[in-house]
């Protein structure tokens, strides 16, 4: 029996060696470890044995199993390896893949310079819906029934009372409706018109409006809040002006000029030649409108006004095409970072 154990130890380890893989290995362990194979079929012999050398052969036997186990198990461990997909290996050294950082849109840098300056002053930012009622866009605002700016061809309509807001205006509306005074916001968003679209204008914009209500809110209030604004934002030697001008929910109503900032007041294309650029339309709150909001004309007043962002943008930068800002281009984009 000792030879026939001898036997099996070296035919087993030679064959769970050869096995390629592990069907083949598999066969060994049927031949040899299975509960009908060689190794077991040796321990039923063992009761042939005289009973005084059963129990060494009995221990030989163990040993047997025991080693042909292991063999069995390394080498499937060894296959189950092989048999596993491929490991990818990393190279540390290889540089990693250069990740873009993305850059503030050149209105978002614009609309953010312009508020930091207004909170700076007490303003807070409020904003509205984009998809405005005729009531708040129109009829809130003092515009007759009439007024052009009511034109098909201005204002994109959704319904007969539901259209694009054309400005921010509306907003100055939605924040007294929700809110007694003093209201001191500034409102910054996007509006739509339908105009033909150039290289000087677009069908949608942006805007930021400035809304302050209060007892005893005067004109020159608006100007001096105004023109501190200006000088932070193009520059501490501006000069300006304001003209008089008519919005239908200010009175009286102005524009604000500054000394034009690509030729400093000596005429230019972008100023047309006359040195000055307008930046924004202001005035005093229409009593027409604090009615309609439900506040008392005899005991607030205020002011209000609106800039336009595109153009301020595009002179501050040296843009000369308005549509450059809507595209999206990270070529164009990349060069505001
Ligand atoms: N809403 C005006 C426009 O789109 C701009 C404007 C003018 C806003 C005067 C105001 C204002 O608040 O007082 O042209």
């Amino acid at each position: 029996m000792i030879d026939q154990i001898e036997q099996i130890r070296r035919a087993a380890a030679t064959e769970i060696e050869a096995a390629s893989d592990l069907q083949a290995l598999d066969i060994t362990r049927v031949k040899y470890l299975a509960r009908k194979g060689a190794i077991a079929n040796l321990f039923d012999n063992l009761k042939t044995i005289s009973a005084t050398d059963r129990p060494a052969m009995g221990k030989a036997l163990n040993e047997l199993r025991q080693s042909v186990q292991s063999l069995f198990d390394q080498k499937k461990a060894s296959l189950d390896l092989a048999a596993m997909p491929q490991q990818t290996s990393y190279d540390l050294t290889l540089p990693g893949r250069m990740r873009w950082i993305g850059s503030k849109h050149p209105i978002t840098q614009t609309i953010d310079e312009i508020k930091r300056i207004f909170i700076g002053m007490g303003f807070q930012v409020a904003t509205g819906p984009e998809i405005e009622d005729d009531y708040h866009n129109f009829e809130a605002l003092n515009f007759p029934p009439d007024h052009p700016a009511r034109d098909m061809q201005d204002t994109f309509f959704i319904t007969d009372k539901i259209l694009l807001r054309t400005h921010t205006s509306p907003v100055q509306i939605r924040v007294m409706e929700n809110q007694k005074p003093p209201v001191r916001v500034i409102i910054p968003g996007r509006v739509y018109r339908n105009e033909a679209i150039s290289a000087r204008s677009y069908c949608l914009f942006h805007q930021v409006e400035g809304l302050y209500v209060d007892k005893g809110v005067t004109f020159s209030e608006l100007k001096g809040t105004l023109l501190t604004f200006a000088r932070q934002f193009y520059g501490s030697s501006i000069k300006y002006r304001f003209r008089p001008s008519f919005f239908p929910f200010t009175e009286p109503s102005a524009e604000m000029d500054i000394t034009c900032y690509l030729c400093s007041g000596k005429g230019c294309r972008v100023c047309k030649q006359t040195g000055w650029l307008e930046i924004l339309g202001c005035g005093m709150v229409h009593p027409n409108v604090f009615k309609n909001v439900n506040y008392d004309p005899e005991e607030v007043t205020g002011y209000a006004f609106g800039m336009g962002i595109e153009r301020i943008t595009m002179l501050r930068y040296g843009v000369d095409d308005i549509r450059t800002l809507f595209e999206n281009d990270t070529r164009f984009l990349k060069q505001f970072r």
